[in-house]
């Protein structure tokens, strides 16, 4: 079992977008996993009840966090892989989910407040590490890029500085600004063509190579 939480004490920076791109794809590939919508506004939930066409899949909508703890905590020994889509503010229920993390994403876009939700994230994770006696390793994805602008060399720079600081680091893949990527929201169904495609492909292949998500099922 892997429980995989998607965190950002900022809001608006594509933690569902995320949930519901490795969601579909470990749909597609038939996986033994669960999601959990924790966010009281239940934007994942929506997706997956008005939308999604893709392959079945079980999510559970919770957002009372004492009964996530208990969610999580069954989902994680019944399946193989739990992921967690949590709420935009510091909040009880993402702090949970972190608690049973073995691994968090941190979702960002180009904005610098995006930048110290990360930060204040990553730093969160360090800090419930402590109580619960051990890692909980954590990436950065860059989402909604615009790789040759300047905002791009900012946040490089910015994660460059807190990778020497803190010790923050970040996934290689990153998602670019598409339409495709919002398209998902109201289609229910992963991009076909284009750049998004091999995108969300890389995406998936770097979370089995750093061991986030377990190798697929042959
Ligand atoms: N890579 C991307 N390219 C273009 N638009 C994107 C991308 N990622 C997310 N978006 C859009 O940005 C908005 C915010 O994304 P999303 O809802 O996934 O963020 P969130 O972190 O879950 O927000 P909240 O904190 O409110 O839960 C949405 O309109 C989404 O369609
Ligand atoms: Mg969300």
């Amino acid at each position: 079992m892997t429980v995989i939480s998607i965190a950002s004490t900022k809001g608006g920076v594509g933690k569902t977008t995320l949930s519901r791109i490795i969601a579909a794809t470990l749909a597609e590939e038939r996986a033994d996993f669960a999601v959990i919508d924790a966010d009281p506004n239940d934007a994942l939930g929506r997706w997956k009840a008005k939308f999604y066409e893709g392959a079945p899949f079980d999510l559970v909508s919770e957002p009372n966090h004492d009964r996530l703890a208990h969610l999580i905590e069954r989902l994680s020994r019944e399946r193989e892989i739990v992921l967690v889509d949590t709420a935009g503010f510091d909040n009880p229920a993402a702090n949970i989910a972190l608690t049973f993390s073995d691994a968090v994403l941190i979702p960002i876009m180009a904005d610098e407040a995006d930048m110290e939700g990360a930060k204040q994230t990553w730093l969160r994770c360090r800090a419930i590490a402590l109580g619960v006696r051990r890692e909980i390793p954590a990436w950065v994805v860059l989402n909604a890029t615009k790789t040759i602008s300047q905002v791009h060399q900012h946040i490089l720079a910015e994660l460059g500085r807190l990778s020497a600081s803190c010790g923050l680091r970040w996934l290689e893949t990153k998602l670019s600004n598409l339409v495709a990527y919002s398209e998902i929201s109201w289609s229910g169904a992963l991009p076909a063509r284009g750049p998004a495609v091999r995108e969300i492909r890389h995406l998936v292949e770097e979370l089995r190579e750093k061991g986030i998500l377990p190798p697929a099922a042959t």
